[in-house]
């Protein structure tokens, strides 16, 4: 067996300084959301943030519930926000930040499966790809121009589709 390689690109900035203006400023509303979780049970906060074409900025957290399987992350509760306001805009970017008291927050952390699935699917709506913006409430933001670099081989539309 010959392995084949995969080759994922992202790029890596110390801190938001570093970004263009757009981007720090959705990674700036995706930190406050973040603030404003429904997270009784994890006390784990997520925030999104999202750019669309008519330049509105819709943002969302993840809301949790009692009965845990029912939580819903930040990506997914924004996204249906951004697409149940505004069905025909298209996405520029993507934001997410997240935030745990007595914890540095000076990481990214990246969007769980199910969430890259749901990204996917709404990239692939939104006929062209979409940068998704990684960041902690400080210090180091990671940027994927495509929900592809964090999806390689994802299930999707051709695959069902005639
Ligand atoms: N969470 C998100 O909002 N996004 C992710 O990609 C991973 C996890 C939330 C779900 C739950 O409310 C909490 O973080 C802990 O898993």
């Amino acid at each position: 067996m010959t392995p084949q390689t995969l080759t994922i690109q992202y790029a890596s900035f110390a801190s938001d300084d570093a970004l263009q203006l757009a981007e720090k400023n959705l990674i700036i509303a995706a930190r406050t959301a973040a603030l404003q979780a429904y997270n009784p049970y994890s006390q784990f906060f997520v925030g999104c943030a999202i750019l669309l074409d008519n330049q509105q900025i819709v943002t969302g957290f993840n809301i949790e519930n009692a009965a845990y399987s029912v939580c819903i992350c930040a990506e997914r509760t924004t996204l249906s926000a951004a697409l149940t306001q505004y069905p025909t805009a298209k996405i520029l970017a993507l934001a997410v930040s997240t935030y745990q008291h007595n914890q540095a927050n000076d990481q990214p952390t990246f969007p769980c499966g199910v969430c890259r699935q749901f990204i996917s699917e709404c990239e692939d709506k939104n006929e062209a790809p979409f940068p998704i913006i990684l960041g902690g409430q400080t210090g180091k933001v990671q940027i994927f121009d495509s929900i592809k670099h964090l999806l390689p081989f994802s299930f999707g539309k051709a695959n069902l589709l005639p």
